[in-house]
């Protein structure tokens, strides 16, 4: 069977982010809740001339060249957080980055399972049509509202795959167990901006899809957890996943050697906080710019969440090409540069985007000099630039 995964992959978020020391001290909190409880150390703050379609715009930008435009025939774009009820995100990453008009661009939904699902059906047609590239987009702005229990999971930004034969970052197997139950964990009503979220509920309901699909995936395809080398995890905070990996970690018998690869995975997480569809690879990017042990067609377990809820557990092997350098470089550079700003500041730029209740308004664009940038709305469409 042809070789299909992850060939590249780019992320992108927002030039700002807040400390969670400073957070904690605004909230009458101890610290070390938000940095060992969470294991939160900064959050990303989106500005008013950034949404998921800019997210995006900017993730893939960084990893697309002419050829990749003109080859990629579907994109797919994850997100919970889109821009319309109708109209799909992708259409419009299509314009912007001038990706081949011949491609089909589609929007898929099942909260932070949306990139998951995207990936999945992009190795499918891969499998199908090797000649073709799909490019996937993952791209949310979480949000709980300020001085509620959730605004310390909150975050945002963008992950862009392109997904391809003989990849050469991560190869998919064709292996998966799913799990999915009607619930109510985290939802999010037409008419509101910020989700609604049961937190302790919905960490439950994670652990117990999580142990029901690795328990599947193991029947299915008579495996140990020693056979991985890592496993990554859907991080809406990145203690999370540390507690799924303690569920079943005492199953191996180098439980250290799992434990040490899930600190690689979340370095870049704890910096950034939840990008919801884009966490999980967020994650991936993480573990395999930051492990140094990780080899040459080594196994990776992933597991995907979306709350409702759907999971999915799937696995991958390092692609003999892969170079982990210029991955944690890129990164690197991109979370060094932000800016921090205050709690104050934080808090108004929250308030600042587009109501709701419609209208016209033109953002003060000056200090965002990303690729891309939504400049407001004029007559209910969104004006996008590219800068
Ligand atoms: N030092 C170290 N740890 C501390 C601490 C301190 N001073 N104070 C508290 N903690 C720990 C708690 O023991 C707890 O850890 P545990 O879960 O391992 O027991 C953790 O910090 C969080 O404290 P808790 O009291 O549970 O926080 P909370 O009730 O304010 O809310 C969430 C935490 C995660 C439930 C909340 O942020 C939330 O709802 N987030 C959204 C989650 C989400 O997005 N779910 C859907 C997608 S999966």
């Amino acid at each position: 069977m042809v070789k299909v995964g992850i060939d590249k992959i780019g992320f992108f978020t927002s030039p700002y982010f807040i400390d969670m020391t400073e957070l904690a001290n605004r909230r009458h909190e101890e610290p070390g809740k938000f940095l060992i409880g969470l294991g939160q150390k900064q959050q990303a703050v989106i500005p008013p001339t950034q949404d998921v379609v800019t997210l995006a715009a900017n993730a893939a930008n960084k990893i697309l060249t002419k050829a990749d435009k003109d080859k990629i025939d579907t994109v797919i774009f994850g997100t919970e957080t889109g821009i319309d009820n109708s109209k799909s995100a992708a259409i419009y990453v299509q314009a912007l980055l001038g990706i081949s008009k011949h491609a089909r661009s589609f929007e898929i939904k099942q909260a932070c399972y949306g990139g998951t699902a995207g990936l999945q059906m992009a190795v499918e047609h891969i499998r199908l049509h090797p000649d073709s590239q799909v490019l996937v987009l993952a791209a949310d702005i979480a949000r709980y509202g300020l001085q509620t229990p959730g605004e310390a999971t909150q975050g945002g930004g963008a992950v862009a795959m392109l997904v391809a034969a003989e990849p050469r970052i991560l190869e998919i197997e064709d292996k998966r167990s799913f799990y999915s139950d009607n619930i109510m964990d985290f939802w999010r009503p037409l008419y509101r901006r910020d989700a609604v979220v049961d937190g302790h509920y919905s960490n439950n309901v994670y652990i117990d899809f999580f142990k029901q699909t690795w328990q599947t995936y193991q029947r299915d395809y008579h495996c140990n957890i020693d056979d991985f080398q890592a496993m990554a995890f859907h991080l809406p905070y990145t203690k999370m996943g540390l507690k799924a990996l303690r569920s079943i970690v005492n199953q191996s018998h180098h439980p250290e050697r799992l434990l040490a690869q899930f600190e690689s995975s979340r370095v870049y997480n704890a910096c950034v906080g939840n990008l919801y569809t884009g966490s999980l690879y967020l994650s991936l990017i993480s573990l395999l710019a930051n492990s140094e042990t990780l080899q040459h067609g080594d196994l990776v377990g992933l597991f995907s969440y979306g709350s409702g809820a759907q999971g999915e557990f799937y696995s991958g092997r390092i692609s003999e090409q892969f170079d982990r350098r210029p991955l944690k470089t890129d990164m690197e550079a991109m979370l060094s540069k932000r800016q921090k700003l205050t709690i104050s500041q934080y808090e108004e730029m929250y308030q600042a985007g587009l109501p709701l209740s419609g209208g016209d308004k033109q953002f003060d664009t000056a200090s965002d000099h990303s690729p891309f940038i939504l400049e407001g709305r004029h007559e209910d469409q969104r004006i996008y630039r590219q800068n």
